[in-house]
């Protein structure tokens, strides 16, 4: 298959369907980054890391070798040593110095690709993917690094991860611990980032690389609304057809940092890992630390083809859920229509009125349990309030099946009201600065989830609550960014591990859901999509996108989230117009063709909008349902964007087989004296006759 050494000139070579990465040892086992980019059937060499070139010779003249480093091409870069540019790898010494220098040992190349612990990772049998372990060690310090490569070669995509040990006698610090480095000459890079806002998620940004360093980051806990751990550096100019294309993309839904920096030597340098900010690790000896996975991809017809092979990949090697494939229900969330003034009463109205149009499950959105009449209280306390569902949760669960529809519910397992009776019980399990009031965000605190009683309190109330009555879905939302980060279990020295103990927490919580009930489809959720990730996709096969349902503010959104996830993943619903977040008016029929490029549903008072919006849901349901396989499975092309600037936007979605395709054409602003426009189609067999459908044309 794809991963070969060649022992006499030190090479490893990665190959997929249409890319090479190749890797080279200096004599002094120094690992180089030798190549990436289009597959070559024969690596020229090492060579291309220049170390020929005077005065950058540390074997020879060892007065340069902070010269040297310092413009290597490193594989895995190393602070504190002379290499000034951004390292992959801090690590602190048990007398507080910072320093390491890693040495090649020795590899194994393997079929298939080793789980990482405790985190989500890609995955792929023997055939699918080949995984290289490099193996290499800074015998000063007893550090041994384990460089994980999985060249996964019909997806053309190659994941990277990174796990460090201490085998050693005296206990380190990792300050930093990144997993994945790029250095490239520099091409006049044009960096592309997805950056937002709270209802304007992952728009799609680009700019020119300069000297320096350049990055998207999140030092908020999760992946965020403002910035996305997305990283691509595409050749000038490069469009959707045209130019090269570098990815990265994190499997992380915590901190972090994607950063390209253009050094003095014109070379590019390109990371990827958990934000070095707030973040330290003590490793004891015999302590081992896994860093996350990041996506590589790399095309060389423009963007279009990047995002095919993001899309490919999540779908067959992230995404683990039943449903990735498979149909899934058309649901009516009632948290637009309501918010939280609703009881049974009105959810069985709502119900009955979605079935009479086809709608296939109602999921009830917050506000349901403790004495939530607002956001202000009872985040902790997951006891069904009674007084709203006056027969208790199962007899509601049981009226919605017996009208005909499944019923879904919504969860914020993470968080703690103060106005509630865990907070009262239990003051020290929110994340907290000891002697610090701890700062209030939507009227709430963060549970400290690197405790496993905390863990074990919050998955005990969603697991009670879903082994109660048989539902089908779940919402799992998150609504503020941490802060304050303290935690009453941890030692001093430990306080800064607390974020991505945090993570871990999530992720052991969401794997023990999805063990419990394999059959639920959930969705995840973070006051809209500020937690749209791939890690946790491996969870959760669809995401809510953005709390933005304005289908004109959907066309950016969802371009953006497109550009690396595919449309299965992308929860999207017609609202009520004027729309809740931007007060904008959009015909129904808009409404529907735009969140069909998602997992499709509604979030609106199905009982109080006009008949002739009533009277379209059975056909949206139809068309969404007859194309859902399409959609689900098929290669996306975006053909015209209103994100630049046009007044339209456009996407299709064609069959592998070229047997089928569905456009999508959305006249966002009307222009006097202009005719209609022709539309190049992609994807397309170019011997195939197609017929459009509805109509005799072909
Ligand atoms: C944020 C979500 O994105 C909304 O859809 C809704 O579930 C609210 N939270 C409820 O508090």
């Amino acid at each position: 298959m794809g991963i070969q050494y060649e022992e006499n000139r030190k090479i490893f070579k990665l190959d997929t369907d249409n890319t090479t990465y190749a890797i080279a040892l200096t004599p002094e086992g120094y690992i180089g980054h030798a190549y990436y980019g289009p597959r070559l059937r024969e690596f020229g060499g090492a060579y291309r890391l220049r170390t020929a070139e005077a005065p950058f010779t540390p074997s020879v003249n060892k007065r340069e070798k902070s010269a040297f480093l310092d413009c290597f091409p490193a594989e895995y870069p190393t602070g504190g040593i002379g290499d000034y540019r951004e390292s992959c790898l801090d690590v602190r010494n048990g007398q507080g110095s910072l320093g390491a220098e890693l040495f090649y040992r020795s590899h194994r190349i393997e079929q298939g690709k080793p789980a990482l612990e405790g985190l989500p990772a890609s995955f792929g049998a023997a055939g699918e993917v080949e995984t290289l372990h490099l193996f290499c060690e800074d015998p000063i310090l007893g550090l041994r690094v384990e460089l994980l490569y999985s060249a996964f070669p019909k997806e053309d995509v190659i994941a990277r991860s990174a796990k460090i040990s201490n085998a050693g006698r005296q206990p380190l610090r990792l300050e930093k611990a990144y997993s994945a480095c790029l250095d490239m000459d520099s091409q006049d890079f044009e960096m592309i980032t997805l950056c937002g806002s709270w209802a304007r998620e992952r728009h799609i940004q680009r700019r020119r690389i300069g000297y320096g360093r350049q990055r998207v980051s999140s030092l908020k806990g999760e992946s965020s609304h403002q910035e996305h751990p997305f990283l691509a550096l595409a050749s000038p100019g490069a469009t959707q057809e045209q130019g090269e294309v570098f990815a990265m993309h994190f499997v992380y839904s915590g901190n972090f940092i994607a950063q390209a920096e253009l050094s003095q030597y014109d070379q590019v340098r390109m990371v990827m890992g958990i934000h070095g900010e707030e973040f330290s690790w003590k490793l004891n000896p015999g302590e081992s630390f896994q860093a996350p996975e990041a996506v590589l991809c790399y095309s060389a017809e423009g963007l279009g083809k990047m995002t095919r092979s993001f899309h490919d990949f999540y779908r067959d090697h992230m995404i683990r859920s039943p449903y990735k494939y498979k149909k899934r229900s058309v649901l009516i969330n009632n948290w637009e229509a309501t918010y939280f003034d609703f009881d049974t009463e009105k959810l069985l109205a709502i119900a009955k009125e979605a079935k009479a149009r086809g709608i296939e499950m109602l999921v009830m959105d917050d506000g349901w349990f403790g004495k939530r009449n607002w956001d202000d209280s009872s985040l902790g306390d997951w006891q069904v309030n009674l007084e709203k569902l006056t027969g208790g949760l199962p007899d509601l669960v049981r009226k919605v099946n017996e009208i005909g529809l499944e019923f879904g519910i919504w969860f914020e397992p993470e968080m703690v009201s103060p106005d509630s009776d865990l907070y009262r019980a239990h003051p020290d399990w929110a994340i907290q600065i000891q002697g610090r009031e701890a700062t209030l965000s939507r009227a709430q605190y963060v549970l400290d989830l690197s405790r496993k009683e905390v863990r074990d309190y919050a998955y005990e109330c969603v697991a009670s609550i879903l082994r109660s009555a048989p539902i089908s879905y779940v919402k799992w939302d998150m609504n503020r960014q941490l802060c304050d980060m303290g935690s009453g279990s941890l030692p001093p020295d430990r306080q800064q591990e607390l974020f991505h103990r945090y993570v871990l927490g999530l992720y052991e919580m969401q794997e023990r859901l999805v063990t419990e009930f394999p059959q639920l489809l959930l969705e995840n959720c973070s006051g809209g999509g500020a937690r749209f990730d791939p890690g946790m996709l491996y969870y959760s096969p669809q995401i809510w996108c953005s709390d933005d349902t304005d289908a004109i503010e959907r066309l950016r959104i969802q371009e953006g989230t497109a550009l690396i996830y595919p449309l299965s993943a992308i929860g999207a619903h017609v609202s009520d117009c004027p729309n809740h977040a931007v007060g904008r008016s959009t015909p129904f029929a808009t409404r529907g063709h735009v969140a069909l490029a998602g997992a499709f549903g509604y979030e609106l008072d199905i009982t109080k909008i006009p008949e002739e919006e009533r009277a379209q849901i059975p056909g949206q349901i139809e068309t969404y349902h007859k194309y859902e396989p399409l959609m689900h499975s098929g290669d996306y092309y975006r053909l015209l964007s209103w994100t630049d600037q046009k007044p339209f936007d456009c996407w299709m979605v064609a069959a592998k087989d070229g047997s089928e395709a569905l456009v999508t054409y959305v006249q966002v602003l009307g222009a006097a004296g202009r005719r209609s426009k022709h539309i190049f189609l992609k994807g397309l067999q170019p011997d195939a006759r197609y017929r459009l459908e509805g109509t005799q044309e072909a």
